[in-house]
């Protein structure tokens, strides 16, 4: 129970406390009239006050569980020719994928910041506004997780087939071996990869509202999340600005080059998942290993991080990260579309 900071002396917590690993420059008093909410007619538009549940219609096809171009596995050449139903267990188990990490990064990752913010534990000076709106992109959060949760059920019974879903998801795993190979910055790190996910996130759930073929349950729960994370972009843009003008230069430092790790980390594919689907599907183990090498190269999953990051990066440019100098993201500075993302 952490929310209790400064009710309890003496807490056992105290060494670890995120206010106490993310220290600023100090002597800010942001402004309440200079933050522009987004929440303001929240109660009229958040899904979770205004959107049905999102049932799944009778006679519900795995084949179109989710969009065949955002199912990676399906860009391979060597699959052209798969027939529709093997496809259909390729998007079927991409779309619980999709569902279970969101339901991890919203439950797990995100809403410990938005609790950290609306409970004064994050060790920032926020507009009073902007921590009260902390309250409803939690409330959000729990609502988005709870709808991805509840998709994968309502798949799962009607169409008959498993999640077959990683213990921990890459991204996970990825942004808990950051934080542990810095342990001094740990809630800086986690902080930073919360504002790489919410802003990124908007693209993808819209591609995937917009796309056809997709079953209208599936189509219209990821438009009810773009149109609430649309929301979130600005506010943790915002965020990113009141991080930026407290942090030391130090931490600036730190944080410029971080940022492409972690953007590598929330665009990790889930290779040995993908393996598993393949595998189900009877190919030939040297098969399996030239999709994945062709679905998965290197150069395609920098590619792929490179146009998800694009605002990403833009936003720390603008902030002036430029200065504090990792070639891999002030390169896009200089060519716009090209900066080398690790991964
Ligand atoms: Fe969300
Ligand atoms: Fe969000």
């Amino acid at each position: 129970m952490c929310g209790t900071v400064g009710l309890f002396a003496g807490c056992p917590l105290a060494d670890v406390c995120p206010k106490d690993l993310l220290r600023g420059t100090g002597a800010v008093t942001p402004d309440d009239a200079d933050y522009a909410s987004a929440f303001e007619a929240w109660d009229r538009q958040a899904s979770v006050r205004t959107a049905p549940r999102r049932v799944v219609a009778d006679g519900f096809s795995i084949l179109q569980a989710f969009p065949a171009e955002l199912t990676p596995l399906l860009r391979s050449e060597a699959l052209a020719t798969l027939a529709p139903e093997a496809a259909g267990h390729l998007k079927v188990q991409q779309l619980y994928r999709f569902l279970d990490f969101t339901a991890k990064l919203e439950h797990l990752v995100v809403n410990r910041t938005a609790l950290r913010i609306a409970h004064g534990s994050l060790g920032l000076a926020l507009p009073e506004p902007m921590v009260f709106d902390a309250y409803r992109i939690s409330v959000d959060e729990a609502y988005h997780a709870l709808f991805s949760a509840d998709l994968v059920r309502q798949v799962h019974r009607a169409s008959g087939v498993a999640p077959e879903l990683p213990e921990r998801p890459v991204f996970l795993q990825r942004l808990t071996g950051l934080m542990e190979a810095h342990p001094e910055r740990r809630a800086l790190v986690e902080l930073l990869f919360v504002i790489v996910s919410e802003t990124l996130i908007t693209g993808n759930l819209g591609d995937v509202g917009r796309a056809d073929h997709v079953d209208a349950a599936v189509a219209q729960t990821m438009k009810d999340h773009a149109r609430d994370e649309g929301r979130h972009h600005a506010y943790f843009a915002t965020l990113a600005q009141h991080l930026w003008a407290q942090m030391s230069a130090g931490d600036r430092r730190f944080s410029t080059a971080v940022l492409p790790d972690l953007i590598a980390a929330f665009t990790a594919p889930e290779v040995e998942a993908s393996r598993r689907d393949l595998e189900a599907l009877g190919l030939r183990p040297g098969v399996v290993d030239d999709v994945l090498s062709e679905v998965f190269s290197e150069e395609a999953v920098r590619a792929s991080a490179r146009g998800s990051a694009r605002r990403t990066i833009d936003l720390f440019l603008r902030l002036g990260a430029a200065q504090y100098g990792d070639e891999r993201l002030t390169a896009h500075a200089d060519a716009r579309a090209d900066v080398a993302v690790a991964t």
